[in-house]
């Protein structure tokens, strides 16, 4: 195995900086309020947290558009409070991984201020322009911006200028091959901003948008050999550290490098062949998908999702991992049009798969997507996924003393929180402890076990084996019961809703059994 071995029963957090916990009662998130939280990270047996943008930044998009990428944007505290978060995460075990937004910045970046100048300097190439500024081609130029007479490529948003590190295939005059020294000079200083935090304890990056960086790239061939060098050069310095994608097609970015690639929404199918909700949402319906397969419908089926999830994990495996995450700050939280037992059959799922699982804050005690929410920092729709954990029923449900927090807290009565499930045994909260319990004991259900699909349909069957251990896993998510014939039961390790004679099992509604033979 290519990637670092701490990662064999790695279970990530994601933390949103702003939303997670606010110890200065200014209403925003922040790091000292993410040390503050660290013993209950370790409680849930977590073992790293990724920080989605924490530098100084435009906040057009939350932080996705970076001013600064030395500095922690002045909201969060400063750069020494980082460190002191890493040293005390450290001390506990846990790693952190930072966000690395490697293909834009934001406007006020000072790279782009000085790009934008019509007169050269240093930073003229820093970023894509056309040469004139009434280029219209492939339609992501933006004109105008400046003096300067060309267009600015943006990256995602129009406030995010892509970053300039050539082009795979030039076609027109002002395109600049991969190899331009100012081009290579862009890579430069990305693994300068890798190597500071990395220095302030850093355990290694999720990249934002990891696919985007090589452009006239269809094949694949120009970002492959970029990150084979970023990476080749980074891991030299910090062979322990983890490089996670943010690709979603990990046949691409493990070869590429990276340890981790999340199957999530963009790209593959996959994702939302299991996840996604009903069709006629408010919800964009980039992410709608009425039947899939964790819904007590049962209008889903796994055979959707495992041709496209074994042909990427059998072509990965030996190099690196794919992460299946519960959500993140882009999508609708898996809460969203699900109940208690549905999210404890998803996570029985989700936390005995192969590959390295990651938990998105909130996730675990089930906070809910809130619809209707005013776009936030440029969230627009993502907005209702990036409400502030709910620790307790205090005043913002335990995240800020301010009157005025980052966003609302969820207004129902019976909003999920962490203070009224840690006492209760059968809470979601407990049972995702519980299942990474069983994840970190339990070498077979660890990233690196093998994974072996014994039957698809309601329930879907699979066995996980490592070392001399065989662990099977039965989820039926679906409303119907269903009897089915099991290899033979040694000891259950967790279940609900299941009898067994013999080798004849019954699963009911919304059911899940884990168990060695
Ligand atoms: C992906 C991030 O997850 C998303 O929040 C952001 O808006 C885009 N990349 C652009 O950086």
């Amino acid at each position: 195995m290519r990637a670092p071995q701490w990662l064999n029963d790695a279970v990530f957090y994601n933390v949103y900086p702003q939303s997670f916990y606010d110890a200065n009662g200014d209403g925003i998130g922040d790091l000292k309020g993410i040390a503050a939280k660290l013993d209950y990270v370790v409680e849930m047996g977590y073992t790293a947290i990724w920080l989605n943008p924490i530098f100084v930044s435009s906040f057009r998009d939350a932080g996705y558009d970076i001013t600064d990428f030395y500095t922690v944007a002045p909201r969060y505290g400063t750069n020494e409070d980082f460190a002191y978060l890493t040293a005390e995460a450290k001390k506990r075990g846990i790693k952190v991984v930072l966000d690395l937004v490697a293909g834009h910045t934001s406007l006020e970046c000072a790279w782009f201020q000085q790009s934008a100048k019509p007169e050269k300097n240093r930073y003229t190439n820093r970023y894509v322009w056309s040469n004139s500024v009434w280029d219209t081609w492939g339609g992501n130029l933006i004109s105008g911006y400046s003096d300067r007479d060309g267009c600015y490529m943006k990256n995602f948003f129009y406030c995010q200028p892509a970053l300039n590190y050539g082009f795979k295939t030039v076609t027109e005059p002002w395109q600049l091959p991969m190899d331009h020294p100012d081009c290579l000079a862009t890579r430069d200083e990305l693994l300068n901003v890798m190597r500071h935090w990395s220095k302030l304890g850093a355990d290694g990056f999720r990249v934002d948008l990891a696919s985007s960086l090589v452009k006239n790239d269809p094949t694949g061939e120009g970002i492959i050999e970029l990150w084979n060098d970023i990476i080749g050069r980074y891991k030299a310095e910090y062979p322990d550290n983890v490089l996670i994608a943010e690709w979603c097609n990990p046949k691409r970015a493990i070869p590429a490098g990276f340890d981790i690639d999340f199957l999530i929404h963009s790209g593959l199918k996959a994702y939302t062949t299991l996840f996604r909700y009903e069709a006629g949402t408010s919800v964009n319906d980039e992410f709608n998908h009425g039947d899939s397969y964790f819904r007590r419908a049962g209008k889903g089926s796994v055979d959707e999702f495992l041709p496209e999830y074994l042909e990427h994990y059998h072509a990965t495996r030996k190099d690196g991992f794919i992460s299946i995450p519960t959500g993140n700050h882009d999508i609708p939280r898996l809460a969203f049009r699900r109940d208690e037992s549905e999210l404890k059959v998803a996570t029985a799922f989700l936390l005995t798969m192969p590959g390295v699982p990651l938990v998105y804050y909130g996730d675990e005690i089930g906070m809910r997507y809130i619809e209707g929410m005013s776009s936030k920092e440029g969230g627009f729709n993502r907005t209702g996924s990036r409400t502030p954990m709910q620790w307790d029923d205090s005043k913002n449900h335990g995240f800020s003393l301010s009157d005025t927090p980052y966003l609302p807290t969820d207004p129902s009565d019976n909003a999920p929180t962490v203070a009224a499930q840690k006492d209760d045994p059968h809470s979601l909260l407990n049972h995702v402890k519980a299942l990474i319990a069983l994840r970190k004991k339990h070498p077979a259900l660890m990233a690196q076990g093998d994974f072996e699909v014994i039957a698809t349909g309601y329930p879907f069957v699979y066995k996980r084996t490592a070392e001399d251990e065989t662990v099977v896993v039965a989820v039926n998510p679906s409303d119907t019961p269903r009897t089915v014939t099991l290899p033979p039961i040694g000891e259950v390790l967790l279940q609900s809703g299941v009898t067994a004679s013999g080798d004849t099992v019954t699963m009911d509604a919304v059911s899940y059994l884990i168990y060695n033979l």
